[in-house]
């Protein structure tokens, strides 16, 4: 397995044809989906397209959504990363299972991502979008030195962007 970062209590890999199981299991919690804008998959074709249609091509970017792993055990328990949008955008993103929310990973993973893509793809920017209700999101992205960049109302809610600029 190619593990593309390792932080102290993480690694983080590309997903893979084959982790449809562990992206629906994911998506399936109703708490995990509360703010991100889509839901749970339909169906095992869903998955499948989302993962060979959105997920894998972002890769050719050298970017994309990876495979969150904790170390120790090599649990999977959600996933961080960047995603080229089609206007040029760079966007951080991360979901994990809720049994793993407060220990510290998002920030963890984040940070990892974020220096991935400031000094190894030397991003001009990388910009993120919350919620405004999803305060624990917020809190993230502050805690990453991002900063607020405006607001603006998605999929039928209020939202926030964020952005930070190449140290
Ligand atoms: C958002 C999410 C990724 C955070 O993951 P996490 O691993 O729990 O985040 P961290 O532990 O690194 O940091 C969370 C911070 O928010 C704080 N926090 C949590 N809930 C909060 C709340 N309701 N209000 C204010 N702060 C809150 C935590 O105390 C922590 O801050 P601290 O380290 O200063 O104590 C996780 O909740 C998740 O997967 N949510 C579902 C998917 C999602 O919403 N993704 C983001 C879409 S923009």
């Amino acid at each position: 397995m190619k593990k593309l970062l390792v932080t102290e209590r993480l690694y983080l890999r590309p997903f893979e044809l084959g982790d449809e199981g562990i992206l629906t299991a994911l998506n399936a919690d109703p708490e995990v989906v509360r703010y991100t804008g889509d839901g749970s998959f339909r169906d095992a074709a869903h998955a499948h397209e989302v993962l060979t249609q959105v997920i894998l091509p972002q890769y050719a970017w050298g970017m994309g959504r990876w495979a969150v792993h904790l170390k120790a055990d090599d649990t999977f328990i959600g996933w961080c990363g960047l995603k080229k949008h089609p206007d040029g955008k760079i966007d951080l993103g991360y979901r994990f299972f809720v049994e793993y929310w407060g220990k510290g990973y998002a920030t963890e993973s984040a940070k990892a991502v974020m220096d991935y893509g400031f000094q190894v793809l030397s991003l001009p920017e990388i910009e993120a979008t919350a919620d405004a209700g999803n305060k624990a999101s917020i809190h993230v992205l502050e805690k990453l030195g991002m900063l607020p960049n405006g607001t603006g109302y998605e999929h039928g809610a209020a939202v926030i962007y964020f952005i930070k600029t190449r140290p």
